[in-house]
């Protein structure tokens, strides 16, 4: 019997390695400079976790989390995201009570049981940052800046920046209302989806992709013309900043996300080299989070961006990584020779110096050729005559330059 990984998951081979590292490393150090600091949560939870936060409704929660019973008969979820136990984690230790203002970032796989394609999976992974709290809407432009400067550091160009504000709850409840009557008027041309969701969550027909209902809500009010003054206020210092940063961005008073946690700003990051997945990332703000899952009220900001997805627009760039290869081969000659490059090796790598050496007991020119392909800086060939001598000839491969050297000094340092 052969088997296969389970439909929308996939490995990242040995090849892929340098790419992925390069982002991670990237996120870390980007993660760094704006002084945010790792959380690592585990990847299951308690079920109610994600439908209190993400929301009953939504299609993450309705329709496509991984849950089963443990053999306690509680009922578990691989996380769909890593917000909810970011939260989770901050009321549990009371972080908050140690510093005001909590800033943190995490990277991590994320489960969901979509129907799979390009660039969606149903394991998949997302670097993201939350900072909880302060209201601030210079923080929701962090929250963008972000993932932005992860992109600009890896070379990306092509992206583009959705804001918009969802409300809160003085002036969305209104809102809701008055786009339900709306909906309700152009219900028979309405998608069949969009017709359930009129009377439990109407805002999201708004960006519902599908074009009769594009065409049917055309005309529908929009919340921008009907926020609070204090969204209003919220709205406009967001745009300041991102000019202040100057990012590019376009005010999309439709965009909703799939996540019923937000208030006040709701953002996306999309690229023009993605197919119809396009989404790198995606965030905002939930000032009312934190108090529904039983903290003190904190307000809160945050974001996530897709690693395969990221990976996937670099890829299309033909931007390329590459790992080191070793500082050093040992060509061996014989089972002499093999053991001394053995020890030799195992000295060597404890001082942090990279070595290989060969395993297959191949031939000289094997063994060279070994040393080519994983890019070896220098080789040097130890047989009978260099081991009763006690020197060798070390060559540097990229100057073809050999110099003698005393063997034992390469043991000793
Ligand atoms: P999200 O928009 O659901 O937000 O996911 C963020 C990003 O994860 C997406 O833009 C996409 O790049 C990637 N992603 C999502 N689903 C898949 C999938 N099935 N396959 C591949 N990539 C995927 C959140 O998860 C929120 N927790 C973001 C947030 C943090 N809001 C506030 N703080």
């Amino acid at each position: 019997m052969k088997f296969r990984s389970v439909k929308g998951t996939r490995d990242m081979l040995p090849a892929e390695a340098p790419a992925w590292h390069a982002v991670e490393r990237t996120v870390r150090r980007v993660m760094q400079d704006f002084h945010y600091r790792e959380i690592r949560t585990p990847i299951f939870e308690l079920t109610g976790l994600f439908s209190r936060s993400i929301g009953e409704l939504t299609d993450i929660v309705s329709k496509e989390m991984y849950t089963f019973k443990d053999r306690g008969d509680e009922s578990l979820t691989l996380r769909p995201e890593g917000t909810a136990a970011v939260l989770r984690s901050f009321i549990q230790e009371s972080l908050g009570e140690q510093l005001p203002l909590v800033k943190v970032y995490y990277i991590g796989p994320m489960f969901r049981q979509e129907r799979p394609q390009a660039g969606r999976l149903r394991q998949f992974h997302q670097f993201g940052a939350e900072a909880l709290g302060a209201p601030s809407p210079a923080l929701d432009v962090e929250m963008i800046a972000l993932p932005l400067r992860v992109y600009q550091e890896l070379g990306l160009k092509e992206f583009a920046v959705k804001v918009n504000s969802v409300g809160c709850q003085t002036c969305r409840p209104k809102y809701k209302e008055l786009l339900k009557t709306e909906l309700l008027k152009v219900r028979e041309q309405l998608s069949e989806d969009s017709q359930k969701r009129i009377e439990q969550n109407p805002m999201r027909v708004l960006d519902s992709k599908e074009e009769r209902d594009q065409r049917a809500t055309a005309h529908v009010p929009l919340l921008k013309d009907h926020l609070c003054d204090d969204c209003r206020r919220h709205a406009a210092a967001v745009a300041s900043h991102l000019d202040l940063l100057g990012i590019p961005f376009e005010e999309d008073p439709r965009l909703v996300r799939g996540l019923d946690y937000y208030t006040k700003t709701a953002f996306e990051i999309t690229s023009t080299a993605l197919g119809s997945q396009d989404a790198l990332a995606g965030g905002g703000r939930y000032d009312l989070l934190v108090e529904e899952l039983g903290g003190k009220p904190t307000p809160g900001v945050g974001f996530a961006a897709g690693m395969e997805r990221l990976l996937m627009v670099l890829e299309k760039n033909g931007t390329t990584f590459t790992d080191l290869g070793p500082v050093l081969y040992i060509v061996a000659m014989d089972e002499a020779s093999r053991r001394w490059a053995f020890k030799t090796a195992f000295a060597l790598r404890s001082r942090g110096i990279a070595v290989e050496v060969d395993h297959l007991e191949r031939s000289i020119k094997a063994q060279m050729r070994d040393a080519n392909r994983v890019q070896a800086q220098h080789v040097i060939v130890v047989g009978e005559r260099e081991l009763a001598s006690g020197t060798g000839r070390l060559k540097n491969m990229a100057s073809g330059e050999e110099t003698e050297v005393p063997l034992d000094r390469l043991l000793e340092g």
